[in-house]
C-alpha cells in the first residue's frame, strides 16, 4: 500500500432478506470480510465492519404474496434468521441492520433527494406494463406469458426459467398480469435515471488506470462493462415495497433496490456510530480521505459496486470511493450450482443443528477451498478429508501433544529453554517468517495461501515432535525435552495467533488452554510468549474426527433434495392414440370389495385378493405387494376390470381380472378407489 491510511470501513454485501443463508453466502463474502477485520483488529488498526439485510425488491413482494403474508413479515422472519446465523458463526460485524431501518430510510432518501436537487439524474418517460385491474404497473417478474423462443408457458417477463434465455416483458407471447390474472395493457411511466455514459471518462481512468491491482475477475469485468459502453440506469420503480421517491410527481413510485441497497452501508454505519459516540462520526469513516473503503462482494454484485455505487456516491460530491472490492466466484455444491429455489444448498442453520461447535470446520474448509480466483466446488467428502486430515491430524494432534506431553513431564507449567540445538533453530527460524508471508497474503486478500501459511507452521510443530521424539528422551535428557516442549509451546501460542482470523472459536478455546490474556499479531512469530514457569489449563481437543456415517447422512439429505427437484420436474407421459368409443365399451370395469387380502409366499411383489363382485365371488392376483400392507385394502372398494382373460402365475394361481392402480412418476402404485360406497358389481361407465 502506497497510501498510508488511518482507518478502514469494510462492507459485506447486504443478503436479501428472502431466504436463510448459506455456505455460497459464507464462503464468497463473510468469512473472508470476517478474517479481514479480525486480522485488521489483532493489528490494532481502526476498522469497522458493516453489514446488514437488504430488504426492498421485487422477490420479496413476490414471497409475500405467495405466502399471504406481508413483506415486512418475510424481511422480518429472515432478516432475523440471517442475523442469528452470522453471529453463531462468528461473523463479527461492529453493526448488522437492515435497509427497512428508519435511520436508512432518511438516509436513502437525502442521499437520492441531493442528487435529484444537483441534477444528476436525468428523467425519461416509457411504456411500461400496467394491471388495469389491479391498478399498479407490472414488475418484470409479475409478468407472465409464452417463451418467444421455445414456446413453454409460464415464462416471465424477465427471464425463461425453462430455456434460460433472458427476455423483455414485450417479448412475451399472450402476456398475463401474475397478480390479476389479467391482460396487461402499455401504459407510459416517468422514472429516473443515473447518466452512467456521463461518468464512463472518469471511470475508466479510476478503474483501469489506477487500480489495475484489484483482482483480475473484477477488474475484468469491469473493464469489458467499460468497454461496451456505458448507459443510463433506472434508479427508480413502480412498486409499492420500497422507499417512496422523494418527489413530488413521483405517486407510487419507490427507489430501485440496487439504489437504496448499497447506501445501507452508509445508513448502518450512521446508526452504529450514532448510539455509540465513541466510534467517530460517521461521516469520518465515509467521507475522510484518509478513510479506506473496502467492499466484499460475490461476482455478481461486480458492476454495482464497481460502477454505479462508485457514480452515486461521486455525484453525490462528498464521499470517497472503495480502494479495493475483493470479489469472489462462484461456490457450487456437489457438482450442481447452489439454489435457493431448488433447496440445493448447505443453510447454516441446519448446518449448525448436524454439526453442532464445528463452526470452525466449516470456515476452515470454504477458506481452504475458497473461490477466489474460479468457480470452485464444496463437497461432504473434501469437508470431512480436511477435517480429518489437516485440522485434527495436524493442528489438533500438534497442540494436544505438546499440551499433554507438558502435563506429563512438566506438571502442566512452561518448561526453561536450555542450549539450543542446531535443529532448534532451523525449526524457529521456519517460523519467524510465518508473520511476514500471512501479512504479504492477507494484505491483498489471498485467504486461501494465508491460512495454508498459518496450517504451515502446524506442521512445522509436528514435524519437530515427531523427528525430536521428546517422549523417548524423557529417560536420558529431561533437559532436552525440557527445551523441545518449550519450543512446541512457544510454536503452540503462535498457531493461537496466526489462527485468530481464520478460526476465531478455537483460538479462544486454544488461547483458554494456553491460560494466555490477550494476544496481538505484532507477538506472531515471537518466542518468549510463555515465559518459564507459566501454568497451563488442562488440555481439550480442539477437533474431533467425522465419521463416514455423519457424512453419509449429509450427502443422502442432498440426494434426497434432488430426487424432490426431478420429482417436482416431471412431466407426464404422452397421450395413447385416439381410440373410438366402442373399444372403451369393450372394457368392463367393475367396483369390488376387498374381502381378503394377503401376501403370496415366494413372489415378493404379489398380494392375493378374494374379491366380492356381487356374483360368486373371484381371486385376483395384483403386483402391489411393495406398495400397500394387506392389511391396509381389507374391506376397501377398488377398480377391477373384470373380464380380462385369466392370467396364471408360475406357482399355479390364476388371477381372474387386474386391479387399477396409478403410477406415481416415482414408480409408486396407488389403488384407485371411490369417493362413495357402491355395491359391489357396479359398473364403471
Ligand atoms: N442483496 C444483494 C445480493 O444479495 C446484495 C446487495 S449489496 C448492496 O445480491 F450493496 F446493495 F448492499
Ligand atoms: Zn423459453
Amino acid at each position: 500500500m502506497e497510501k498510508k491510511f488511518k482507518r478502514t470501513t469494510v462492507t459485506s454485501a447486504l443478503p436479501y432478506a428472502n431466504g436463510p443463508v448459506h455456505i455460497g453466502h459464507l464462503a464468497g463474502v463473510y468469512v473472508p470480510a470476517d478474517i479481514y477485520v479480525r486480522y485488521l483488529r489483532l493489528k490494532k488498526e481502526d476498522v469497522l465492519f458493516i453489514g446488514g439485510s437488504d430488504e426492498h425488491g421485487v422477490p420479496i413482494t413476490i414471497l409475500a404474496k405467495k405466502e399471504g403474508v406481508s413483506p415486512q413479515d418475510v424481511v422480518d422472519r429472515y432478516h432475523n434468521l440471517i442475523k442469528k446465523s452470522f453471529e453463531e458463526f462468528g461473523i463479527s460485524f461492529d453493526v448488522y441492520s437492515r435497509t427497512t431501518s428508519p435511520t436508512h430510510h432518511k438516509l436513502a432518501s437525502d442521499f437520492f433527494r441531493t442528487l435529484y436537487d444537483k441534477g444528476e439524474f436525468i428523467e425519461r418517460t416509457s411504456e411500461q406494463y400496467y394491471d388495469e385491474e389491479a391498478k399498479t404497473f407490472l414488475a418484470d417478474r409479475y409478468i407472465t406469458g409464452e417463451c418467444p423462443h421455445c414456446h413453454a408457458e409460464g415464462a416471465y417477463g424477465d427471464q425463461c426459467e425453462k430455456c434460460g434465455t433472458s427476455l423483455s416483458p414485450t417479448e412475451l407471447i399472450n402476456p398475463k398480469s401474475a397478480i390479476s390474472g389479467s391482460k396487461p395493457v402499455m401504459r407510459e411511466t416517468k422514472h429516473w435515471y443515473l447518466p452512467l455514459d456521463k461518468h464512463e471518462g472518469w471511470l475508466r481512468k479510476w478503474i483501469l488506470e489506477e487500480h489495475k491491482e484489484w483482482r483480475p475477475n473484477v477488474y475484468g469485468q469491469c473493464k469489458s462493462w467499460l468497454e461496451m459502453g456505458l448507459q443510463p440506469r433506472a434508479v427508480s420503480r413502480d412498486l409499492d415495497w420500497g422507499i417512496p421517491v422523494p418527489v413530488e410527481e413521483a405517486e407510487g413510485k419507490v427507489l430501485y433496490v440496487w439504489f437504496d441497497a448499497p447506501i445501507g452501508y452508509i445508513s448502518n454505519t450512521k446508526e452504529l456510530c450514532d448510539a455509540h459516540p465513541e466510534k467517530g462520526n460517521w461521516e469520518m469513516w465515509w467521507k475522510d480521505p484518509e478513510t479506506r473503503l473496502i467492499h466484499f462482494i460475490g461476482k455478481d454484485n461486480i458492476v454495482f459496486h464497481c460502477i454505479v455505487f462508485p457514480a452515486m456516491l461521486k455525484a453525490e460530491g462528498s464521499y470517497i470511493l472503495p480502494d479495493n472490492v475483493p470479489s469472489n466466484e462462484f461456490l457450487n455444491l456437489e457438482g450442481n450450482k447452489i439454489s435457493t429455489s431448488r433447496n440445493w444448498a448447505v443453510w447454516l442453520h441446519e448446518y449448525l443443528t448436524d454439526f453442532p461447535g464445528k463452526q470452525d470446520v466449516l470456515r476452515y474448509v470454504l477458506t481452504a477451498n475458497a473461490p477466489e480466483t474460479k468457480d470452485n466446488d464444496f463437497t461432504w467428502k473434501d469437508f470431512q478429508a480436511r477435517n480429518n486430515n489437516e485440522l485434527v491430524a495436524v493442528y489438533g494432534n500438534f497442540v494436544n501433544r505438546a499440551l499433554v506431553l507438558t502435563q506429563k513431564y512438566f506438571d502442566g507449567k512452561v518448561p526453561a529453554s536450555g542450549e539450543l540445538m542446531d535443529y532448534d533453530k532451523e525449526t524457529l527460524k521456519e517460523f519467524a517468517d510465518v508473520k511476514g508471508e500471512v501479512e504479504k497474503l492477507l494484505d491483498v486478500f489471498k485467504f486461501r495461501d494465508a491460512q495454508k501459511e498459518a496450517m504451515n507452521l502446524a506442521r512445522i510443530g509436528n514435524k519437530y515432535l515427531a523427528d525430536t521424539e521428546p517422549w523417548k528422551l524423557a529417560k536420558t535428557d529431561m533437559g532436552r525435552v525440557a527445551t523441545i516442549l518449550n519450543i512446541s509451546l512457544q510454536l503452540v501460542a503462535n498457531l493461537a495467533i496466526a489462527f485468530e482470523p481464520f478460526l476465531p472459536f478455537s483460538s479462544k478455546k486454544l488461547r483458554h488452554m494456553l491460560n494466555m490474556s490477550s494476544f496481538d499479531w505484532n507477538q506472531l512469530g515471537r518466542t518468549d510468549l510463555l515465559p518459564e514457569g507459566h501454568p497451563l489449563n488442562k488440555a481439550e481437543l480442539l477437533f474431533e474426527k467425522i465419521e463416514d456415517d455423519t457424512i453419509q447422512a449429509q450427502v443422502d439429505k442432498l440426494l434426497a433434495t434432488k430426487k424432490a427437484n426431478e420429482a417436482a420436474q416431471y412431466k407426464a407421459n404422452p397421450i395413447k392414440p385416439v381410440i373410438a368409443l366402442e373399444e372403451f365399451e369393450k372394457l368392463d370395469i367393475r367396483v369390488g370389495t376387498v374381502l381378503e387380502c394377503e401376501n403370496v409366499p415366494k413372489m415378493k411383489k404379489l398380494l392375493k385378493f378374494k374379491i366380492a363382485d356381487g356374483l360368486e365371488n373371484r381371486t385376483i392376483v395384483s403386483g402391489i405387494a411393495q406398495h400397500y400392507k394387506p392389511e391396509e385394502l381389507v374391506g376397501k372398494q377398488v377398480l377391477f376390470i373384470a373380464n380380462l382373460a385369466p392370467r396364471q402365475f408360475k406357482n399355479g394361481l390364476v388371477s381372474e381380472g387386474m386391479i387399477l392402480s396409478a403410477e406415481n412418476f416415482d414408480g409408486t402404485l396407488a389403488v384407485t378407489s371411490l369417493l362413495k360406497e357402491v355395491k359391489p358389481g357396479s359398473e364403471v361407465k
